[in-house]
């Protein structure tokens, strides 16, 4: 396992997955100014590029670096199958809490060591038991998943410690006609990935290389670029600071 892997295995993290995921504008943003366009991330990734049609064609979807699963949980909105997938095994763990209760209780961090109690519950309705959570590495995933209409990699890409294999992986993945959506802040760091494997933010003999060329340069043959859009996001560290990105979301047909 890559050093920071064990990052997203902190209680810490935990909670403050489960309050990106599940918590409400209020809970997260409870000031009268803010980003409030950035909430709602997780269901955002499905609901704006999940073709409505897919429950009445029997789509399956596949969600990399599900994280505590609520995108997966919306894609069942959409899809009769979906299979979650994530390295952290916390993570993986509070996902399958609120697929079996319907919920999990967990702590917001307010201010040093001061907390709030509050519960992550399913969104309604969605279709938990079509999901199957899965704790594994995107980068080495098992032969038998099958293929699927609908893959979602959400900020994912620019935390493996090598992209490229995962990538790699993709087309055998969407079948043909299907749709690939990949989310990243390319937020490039030599601690989840060495340098020598990061896509693009770099400097090469050749000139600048950003993320998205790469991209294009990877999948192309195999999928077509649709579309590329801003999507901001916000995570709540503590009641006075927030992580506020703007992910790059690319949108890939399958040839
Ligand atoms: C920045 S988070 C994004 C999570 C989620 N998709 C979202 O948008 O909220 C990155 C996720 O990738 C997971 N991850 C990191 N390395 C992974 C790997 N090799 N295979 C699968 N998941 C991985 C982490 O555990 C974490 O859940």
């Amino acid at each position: 396992m890559h050093m920071s892997a064990s990052l997203y295995e902190t209680d810490e993290i935990v909670d403050q997955y489960l309050l990106f995921h599940y918590g409400s504008a209020g809970e997260i943003l409870p000031f009268s100014f803010g980003p409030r366009d950035a909430l709602d991330f997780p269901a955002r990734c499905v609901a704006d590029y999940l073709p409505e049609d897919g429950e009445a064609a029997g789509f399956r979807g596949l969600d990399l670096g599900c994280a505590v699963g609520r995108s997966a949980f919306e894609m069942t909105r959409r899809c009769h199958e979906v299979v979650a997938i994530d390295y952290s095994h916390k993570f993986i763990e509070a996902a399958k809490t609120v697929q079996r209760d319907g919920g999990i209780d967990y702590r917001r961090t307010d201010e040093g060591d001061l907390r709030t109690s509050l519960r992550a519950t399913l969104p309604a309705g969605v279709h938990p038991g079509r999901v199957a959570f899965r704790q594994g590495d995107a980068q080495n995933l098992p032969e038998d998943l099958g293929d699927f209409d609908f893959v979602l990699a959400a900020n994912l890409i620019d935390r493996l410690e090598n992209p490229l294999t995962c990538l790699r992986r993709l087309p055998g993945l969407v079948r043909s006609g299907g749709r690939l959506v990949i989310t990243s802040p390319y937020t490039w760091l030599a601690e989840f990935t060495p340098r020598s494997a990061w896509l693009g933010g770099k400097q090469t003999a050749n000139g600048t290389v950003s993320t998205k060329d790469a991209l294009i340069e990877f999948l192309d043959g195999a999928f077509d670029l649709r579309e590329s859009r801003d999507m901001p996001l916000l995570i709540r560290e503590h009641a006075r600071k927030y992580q506020w990105s703007v992910a790059e979301a690319t949108v890939w047909q399958r040839r």
